[in-house]
């Protein structure tokens, strides 16, 4: 294992290229199981959750080559095996392979996901879309199995707004017999993109980033290209380092757009914004005010990146108060700043900020987002080093972190994490 190390208070400067989205990606590269030849992937993130997909994709026989930002991903020889323990439990959204084996092969068996575990997250909506399809679902021995003579087109109405659900339904409608109607679907960016490459492969889905969305079931689908949308969340996390440290920052390939309520949260606290076609250039300034900020589903402020923003306001002068009110208890970075000397505590859904100084200390990344936090809290820092061990958390995340930030001129590098055992096991 690896820890960060991070010496901060050097404003960042200079231009940021985001990658492809993670949470795209993790859906597109399952998704390609269902075509029956060979899909690209264009603008894929290099991160570990991506590989970890790679190595179950070829367990299943499919074959993969992955050049720089280009996977190609041949179907044609995958089967349908039994999953139930391994690699499926590293990833939170192995999830998807749900969908995907159910909408190729009528069949699939599979342990429960793994991934951020920041606090229980079910699957029930994923599991009755599939049932209103027509699939069977049981638990065997502890993992999920899933099996459908015939898969037939239906009305599911989501009782919660689910990322994950919506596309998973998507995936295995798109191969059933007749007409899916989602109601109550989750409208973010990777929900239009996943049906922008469904549709390329040949699928029939209209009003994907709306409420409702309906897939008219089709026999076959084929291989396509097909280029992965910038990563929204790596993109508010550059912005939200680039304003604590004061600094003067383009981050590039990204859609402006995906970023209006950051922009806006980011305008609310006195931060310079300049939207341009397809970067958006933050400028710092010497002090910020405190804001509310509320964590809701797209278009409202995304979860991902209340943890990252919650660094940023320990920055601001006076009270700010955070309520996520996606996940209710998605607080493991608090603990973790309050170390670094942050004034801060959570109530219920919300933790309550009061601007202070950081300071250095050795910290841990308990999930992804709580360790962006820690990178962002790091770099404001002026009094010493701040390691952050758990980057293997990050690392699911954010691509060429290390390099991306000593471009922008901070100073950040890996050591091996020779006190890892004392921490406890990650998951
Ligand atoms: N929920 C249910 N039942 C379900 C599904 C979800 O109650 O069957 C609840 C969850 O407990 C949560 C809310 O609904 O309170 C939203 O969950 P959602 O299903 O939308 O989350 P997800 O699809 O599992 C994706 C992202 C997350 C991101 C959320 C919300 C992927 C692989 N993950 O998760 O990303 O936080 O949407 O936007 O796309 C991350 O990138 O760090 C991350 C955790």
């Amino acid at each position: 294992m690896e820890k960060l190390m991070i010496r901060g208070g050097r404003p960042l400067r200079g231009t940021v290229q985001i990658s492809g989205a993670k949470n795209s990606a993790v859906a597109l590269v399952p998704a390609a199981i269902l075509a029956e030849s060979e899909v690209t992937l264009d603008n894929l993130p290099h991160l570990s959750d991506v590989a970890v997909y790679r190595e179950i994709l070829e367990d299943l026989g499919a074959e993969i080559e992955w050049h720089g930002d280009v996977m190609k991903i041949d179907p044609s020889a995958a089967v349908s095996r039994p999953m139930p323990n391994g690699k499926v439990k590293l990833l939170r959204a192995s999830y998807y392979l749900m969908g995907a084996l159910l909408g190729r092969f009528g069949e699939v068996t599979i342990g429960l996901p793994g991934g951020c575990n920041f606090e229980p997250r079910p699957i029930d909506q994923h599991i009755k879309g599939f049932e209103a399809l027509g699939a069977t679902v049981t638990n065997e021995h502890g993992s999920i199995r899933i099996h459908a003579k015939e898969l037939r087109g239906a009305k599911i109405y989501l009782d919660v707004v689910s990322v994950g659900a919506t596309i998973n339904i998507m995936l295995a409608a798109s191969r059933a017999k007749g007409l899916t109607i989602i109601e109550n679907a989750a409208k973010e960016p990777e929900i239009i993109d996943v049906a922008t490459l469904l549709s390329a492969m040949g699928a029939k889905i209209k009003g994907a980033g709306t409420e409702t969305i309906r897939i008219e079931g089709v026999e076959r689908l084929h291989g396509c290209r097909h280029s992965i949308i910038p990563d929204r969340i790596q993109a508010g996390t550059y912005m939200i380092a680039a304003a604590a440290t004061h600094g003067d920052v383009v981050i590039d390939n990204v859609i402006p757009k995906h970023m209006e309520a950051m922009t806006a949260k980011l305008e609310e606290m006195g931060v310079e914004v300049i939207e341009l076609d397809e970067s958006i250039r933050i400028i710092g300034r010497p002090d910020y005010s405190a804001i509310d900020v509320k964590a809701l589903v797209y278009p409202g402020f995304a979860t991902d990146l209340q943890s990252p923003m919650t660094s940023l306001l320990t920055q601001a002068k006076g009270v700010s108060i955070l309520t996520d009110y996606v996940y209710s208890n998605r607080f493991k970075h608090v603990p973790e700043l309050a170390r670094m000397g942050a004034n801060i505590r959570t109530e219920g859904r919300s933790a309550i900020i009061e601007g202070s100084t950081l300071h250095a200390a050795k910290v841990r990344a308990a999930d992804l987002r709580a360790g962006a936090a820690l990178v962002v809290a790091a770099l404001t820092v002026t009094d010493g080093i701040t390691e952050i061990s758990g980057v293997e958390y990050i690392d699911r995340g954010y691509d060429n972190l290390v390099d991306n930030l000593r471009m922008l001129g901070a100073d950040v590098w890996r050591e091996v994490d020779t006190e890892e055992e004392e921490w406890g096991a990650v998951e």
